[in-house]
This record gives C-alpha cells, structure tokens and sequence, in this order.
C-alpha cells in the first residue's frame, strides 16, 4: 500500500505527466490549429474572443493572455489598445505568434506554464485566456497564479467551452461535439487522438457555476459570466 506521503507526489507526478502529454499534442497540431478553430466552432471562435477582449477593456492595459496559442486573442487585445505578454508553454505554439506578430511595445512572448508564473505579483492589470481552462490539470492552483500576477482592482477575462443547459439544443451539441466533430476534425487535420482529447477535456470540466465558485475561492471578487455560442460557450469575468 502506498504510504500517505507517496500518494500526493504520485498524484503531482500523474498531473505533470498529463500536463506533458498536452502540451506535446498542442505542438503536433500547430500548423493546422488556426484552420480546425474555424471548422469546429462552425466559424464563430473569433467573434467569442473579440467579445472577451471588450470585456477585458484592455485600452492603455498591461494585458498577460495566457495559453496565448498562435495569437489570436493577443490580436483582438492589442486592436483595442492592449500592451500584451501572450505566455503559453508550447514552444511551437509561441514560434507561431512570435512571427505573427513581432515583440514590439504592444506584443511580447514568454514561454511559460499556467500554474507556475515567471512574473512578480501584480505585474499586470488584465489577464485573460481563450479556451486555456480545460487544458489545466490544477485548476485551483492556476486560478491563484492569475490572482497573484494580477495588481489590486485588476481584471481577469476567460473564455471557454462549457456544457450548455439541459434541452434539444444540448442535446443536438452533444452529438455534435462527442460524435460527429472528432471524426470530421481528426480527418482533416490527421490527428485523430487530438479531437478525441477536445470532448474528453469538456467531460470533466466544471461548469460555469462552479468555475464561478472556483474564481472567489482564488480571491476574485464580483464574479459573473455570460454564455454564448447557443450555452456551449462561457464568458467569465471577475475582478482582483
Ligand atoms: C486551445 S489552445 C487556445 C489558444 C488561444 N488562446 C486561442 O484562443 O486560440 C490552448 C493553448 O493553451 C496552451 N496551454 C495548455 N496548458 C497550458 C499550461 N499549463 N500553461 C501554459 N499554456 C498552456 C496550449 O499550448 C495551447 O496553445
């Protein structure tokens, strides 16, 4: 039997090892990444994020987006006047971005993990993330990490997939998105195992009420959120 100081270290090692095994799969699908946004989110990913970064209110901001991917959320902060820091932790993820759009005053990229910032407390005013949450093997932990790096009366922004509410909407989603989207996804872009990991990282992600619960549990206050993309999609905002 294992001893009670072995099971938490087996237990950080198994979420270090996930962790590891996603961030490789975010390397193997980069180059078709942006192209199987559109196809899945039947075109609609880029206007959920304009709609975050308006809730973000960026303009004149220090902006962290974390699980910045290929960029386009750091775009949509930046167009509103953001200076942003895109950090993720897929070197080939941020080798994208960094070409798109080039370190200047108004972009810059830092390989980095979620759970363990490279930053000092209150380093920026903002910090937002687009479809990061369900990747997070700690999400307790990360949510303190983004408090910690985010100065007092600072304002966190996140977007992601959610399990809309019980009805025929749902359940047309649900056979949408376990069934008929992998498939497709894992044809077209030649993985099948990375659009088998996108249902499989919504079935056991918490639902928006209970990420709510999760934020004032990390010290957020005044915590809302809104949904979109017919209640697939969770719009949260909650200030520091
Ligand atoms: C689904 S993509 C979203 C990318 C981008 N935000 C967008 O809207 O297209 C998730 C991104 O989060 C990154 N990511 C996942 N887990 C992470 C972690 N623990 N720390 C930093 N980045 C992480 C992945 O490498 C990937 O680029």
């Amino acid at each position: 039997m294992m001893s009670q100081e072995r099971a938490p270290a087996a237990a950080n090692e198994s979420r270090r090892e996930r962790s590891r095994q996603i961030q490789r799969m975010f390397g193997r699908i980069v180059g078709r990444y942006d192209r199987m946004n559109r196809l899945i989110s039947l075109g609609m990913d880029g206007g959920w994020r304009r709609l975050a970064a308006d809730a973000a209110s960026p303009e004149g901001m220090r902006v962290l987006d974390l699980g910045s991917g290929t960029g386009d959320m750091a775009r949509a902060l930046v167009r509103r006047g953001g200076r942003v820091v895109g950090a993720d932790f897929s070197p080939p993820m941020l080798g994208v971005a960094a070409r798109r759009y080039k370190r200047d005053g108004r972009y810059a990229w830092a390989c980095a993990d979620g759970h363990h910032l490279p930053f000092a407390d209150g380093s920026f005013e903002r910090v937002t993330n687009a479809f990061l949450l369900r990747n997070l093997v700690d999400l307790p932990a990360a949510f303190r990490e983004m408090a910690r790096v985010l100065r007092p009366g600072g304002r966190l922004v996140c977007l992601d997939m959610t399990q809309p509410p019980p009805g025929v909407f749902a359940a047309l989603y649900r056979l949408y998105f376990n069934r008929i989207m992998p498939v497709i996804a894992g044809v077209l872009s030649g993985d099948r195992a990375a659009y088998r990991y996108l249902p499989a990282s919504l079935a056991g992600f918490p639902d928006a009420e209970t990420l709510s619960r999760m934020l004032r549990d990390a010290g957020f206050r005044d915590v809302s959120y809104r949904r979109l993309g017919g209640g697939a999609v969770a719009l949260h905002r909650a200030e520091r």
